[in-house]
């Protein structure tokens, strides 16, 4: 038989539908985007950096791979506790041509988390968004700055099994359509290991040492997730380690504090009455939140590339923000206000969550949102415990309540308790109707 026939015949085999499911195409004899780079195309890389190993190590290996310069971009979204000087000191000890550390937490706060604390954004039970929320605007920002120090290509650091790389190249297609994309960590065949040899043999400094392989973290104003190591045995509940920001609720003070949030027009504008523009009140939101141990989520998560994945997250200020707005805004709607929202609500997170934040339908539904966010205006009170969060006063000019009518004492001739059994009767005919019908052909 002929090679060209015995190959015909094994792969006419019936193939186990077990390991079909896993087969994957070989991206080196395809390539399967138009806006990833040959390697003839790539002559100076906009190269996104956070200063961690994968990054760093990538700094080095695209000036030797592609024999390209690389400028290095550092987009301060509010991490805590970040250095940027040393980031940029890095990226120039490793041959970049420049760092730019770009100072974007107004414009993340006002134009990403803002809009999503009117949605009440929350993906899947839990994950406020702030990696899905950070990323467009980092990618928006590589576009920029590519064009404007003569890039041709963005480079980033995300692997093939993450939704950040959707994110990420979907923002560069759209709004940098000339620009082409390399992910080294998605390309080469480097595993966690031949990173560090690699970052040995180069002298590439790393932060926490070399030896054990470190939590994956993300995080920004908005929120910090953690994943790797025992977070992806669903059996292994969460070491103490894993928390850096977040007091773990079993040691935090044994005294409430109630927190009191105002809101103008959807927007959070004072804690316990003292004005904040954005950055600050959420940074002090989250401050109270960490203090008592508020905001801890162990999530597992639908991945919009088909895994299912085990985040912990931190998200303290988003804790208190979210829940402050949602009770504030039901609280000035009406039922049916009520009951439609949450479903538009659903459908942002989601477009957000899928690294569509330049879709229209987004901006169609924020159009939405900012409508009856209009009225959101007023205060909640919230008490912080051990972890524990809960409402316990709510105050606002358009609440849709009036103490009157809702009262078990007299409520004045407002409101005719004498028509309720009308009500009552007309409200249940339909079900009376079917019901009866089912039971006279005994169904
Ligand atoms: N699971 C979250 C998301 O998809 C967080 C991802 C964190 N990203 C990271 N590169 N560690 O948005």
């Amino acid at each position: 038989m002929t090679s060209r026939n015995l190959r015909r015949l094994m792969t006419d085999q019936p193939r186990d539908p077990a390991t079909e499911v896993h087969r994957v195409a070989d991206p080196s004899h395809t390539r399967v985007a138009s806006y990833l780079a040959n390697r003839d195309e790539v002559s100076r890389v906009l190269l996104l950096y956070s200063g961690g190993l994968d990054t760093s190590v990538m700094l080095k290996w695209i000036q030797d791979e592609y024999e390209a310069e690389v400028v290095a971009l550092t987009v301060n979204l509010g991490q805590p506790g970040e250095d940027y000087e040393v980031v940029r000191g890095k990226a120039l000890h490793l041959g970049a041509l420049d760092c730019h550390v770009v100072d974007s937490r107004e414009e993340f706060a006002r134009e990403y988390v803002l809009p999503a604390i009117k949605a009440n954004a929350d993906y899947g039970d839990g994950y406020p968004l702030f990696t899905a929320l950070g990323r467009p605007l980092i990618a928006k920002l590589a576009v920029e700055y590519a064009r404007k120090t003569g890039c041709d290509t963005i480079a980033h650091g995300c692997t093939g099994k993450g939704n950040d790389q959707v994110r990420i190249e979907g923002t560069v297609a759209t709004l940098g359509p000339e620009l082409k994309v390399i992910a080294p960590v998605r390309s080469w065949a480097m595993g966690r290991d031949e990173e560090i040899a690699y970052a040995r043999k180069h002298g590439i400094p790393v932060k926490g040492g070399l030896e054990s392989a470190p939590y994956s973290i993300d995080d920004n104003l908005w929120g910090r997730s953690s994943e790797g190591k025992w977070i992806e045995d669903l059996s292994h509940a969460p070491d103490d380690d894993v928390f850096q920001l977040v007091t773990r609720p079993e040691v935090a003070p044994d005294e409430p504090q109630v927190v009191t949030v105002e809101f103008e027009a959807g927007v959070p504008v004072a804690l316990d009455g003292e004005r904040l523009g954005l950055v600050e009140l959420i940074e002090r939101a989250a401050e109270i939140g960490m203090r008592h141990g508020v905001g801890i989520v162990d999530h597992i998560e639908d991945r919009i590339v088909g895994l299912k994945v085990r985040d912990i997250y931190e998200v303290p200020a988003a804790a208190i923000l979210l829940k402050a707005h949602r009770e504030l805004e039901r609280l000035c709607g009406t039922i049916h206000q009520n009951q439609f929202k949450p479903e538009l609500d659903r459908k942002w997170a989601y477009l957000v969550y899928a690294g569509l934040w330049w879709e229209p339908l987004r901006e169609d539904i924020e159009a939405y949102s900012e409508h009856v966010n209009a009225r959101v205006t007023g205060s909640i009170g919230l008490k912080l415990f051990k972890g524990g969060l809960r409402v316990v006063t709510r105050s606002s000019p358009n609440a849709v309540y009036d103490a009157q009518l809702a009262t078990f004492a007299d409520s004045g001739g407002l409101f005719s308790q004498q028509a309720s059994p009308g009500f009552i009767e007309l409200w249940s005919l339909q079900s009376r109707m079917a019901r009866r019908l089912r039971s006279d052909s005994g169904g």
